[in-house]
């Protein structure tokens, strides 16, 4: 399964995405447009917009507001990346510096704001006064979900825990793309229901294969530095079936006292883990909610964009990067 598969009825779409979010620096100071097209130029999966230009198309809504709603949610995913990125300290993103590498804190903090404010804007130009709405809670679910992670997580090791961790961080914001793009098409309750299901599992699936990425992927491909969840104290999927299976690692029983603060024996945790089977064991859970999301697709009348959306379902757990 590569990206062409699901791309291909949106290629010209997802170009007039990219130009709606470069023109939001178009008068701003000449840093902040540098920085943008930066951050645009580096590229991304541009998964998010995919997901709500083809729900969108499928379902008959008018295409200025879907362009508008791509270019918000994917500006207000970069801004989340580039605060993500100073927060965890990621010198390397989309296989090039991350802002924080370059600049220092304050600029970093400074450009995120800005595109938070030009994500807004964007979602306020669809004229849709619920939609604007959804994307100021969903903005609220992630950075409320942050803050848990960074206060209360860290070290943690608990199924409930992890599962609301990647909803809040990931899964909110492609339950929310999907489902506006429902929303602003002339289609019933039932199907904007089936398809916000369809975005909130092919989200969680999203995180739990990047969590196994972590572990398992070719730095190389994916383009941000691995084996870094744990030694940031998150103890993802992986991690969870291995405490499970194993309950008297001292690595992990180290966990809740702060033992992530030691990075040589994170490394060894981080081998352990690798050679232990148990990132198998998240993507099997990654599956299921791929075949859920999909079953999501039956009711609906074949037609390409249904055809992509279901390629795009299972690239989310076949992709290397
Ligand atoms: C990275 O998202 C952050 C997560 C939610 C895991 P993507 O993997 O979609 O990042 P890009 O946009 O393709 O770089
Ligand atoms: C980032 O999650 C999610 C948000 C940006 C809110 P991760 O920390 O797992 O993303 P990566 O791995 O840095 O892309
Ligand atoms: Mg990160
Ligand atoms: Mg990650």
């Amino acid at each position: 399964m590569n990206a062409v598969t699901f791309l291909s009825p949106i290629t010209e779409d997802i170009k007039l995405v990219e130009d709606r979010m470069r023109a939001q620096a178009d008068e701003a100071h000449p840093d902040l447009r540098a920085a943008l097209e930066h951050l645009l130029s580096a590229g991304g999966k541009r998964v998010r917009p995919t997901l709500g230009l083809l729900v969108g198309n499928m379902l008959n809504a008018p295409h200025e507001k879907l362009v508008t709603l791509g270019a918000a949610v994917e500006l207000l995913h970069t801004a989340t990346l580039v605060h993500d990125d100073l927060i965890d300290g990621s010198l390397l993103r989309r296989g090039t510096p991350t802002l924080n590498a370059r600049w220092s804190p304050p600029a970093t903090v400074l450009t995120g704001d800005f595109l938070f404010a030009r994500a807004a804007k964007l979602a306020a130009e669809t004229d849709h006064l619920p939609l604007m709405k959804l994307f100021s809670d969903t903005l609220a679910v992630i950075v409320n979900g942050e803050l848990t992670q960074m206060f209360t997580s860290r070290g943690l090791i608990n199924r409930e825990n992890y599962y609301k961790r990647i909803y809040a961080k990931t899964a909110s914001l492609f339950e929310m793309t999907a489902r506006a793009a429902g929303m602003v098409s002339p289609v019933g309750e039932e199907t904007v229901e089936s398809m916000r299901d369809f975005g909130y599992q092919i989200g969680m699936a999203f995180q739990i294969v990047d969590d196994v990425l972590d572990f398992s992927g070719d730095q190389n491909a994916v383009g941000k530095p691995l084996g870094s969840d744990l030694l940031n104290g998150l103890v993802t999927l992986p991690g969870i079936y291995y405490a499970e299976s194993n309950p008297a690692d001292a690595d992990i029983l180290s966990l809740p006292q702060g033992g992530w603060t030691n990075a040589e024996n994170m490394t060894r945790l981080v081998e352990n883990i690798r050679a232990s089977g148990c990132a198998q064991k998240a993507m099997l859970e990654a599956e299921q909610h791929i075949d859920r999301a999909l079953t999501r697709l039956e009711s609906l009348e074949p037609c390409a964009e249904r055809d992509a959306l279901e390629n795009l379902a299972k690239y989310i757990v076949d992709r290397k990067i």
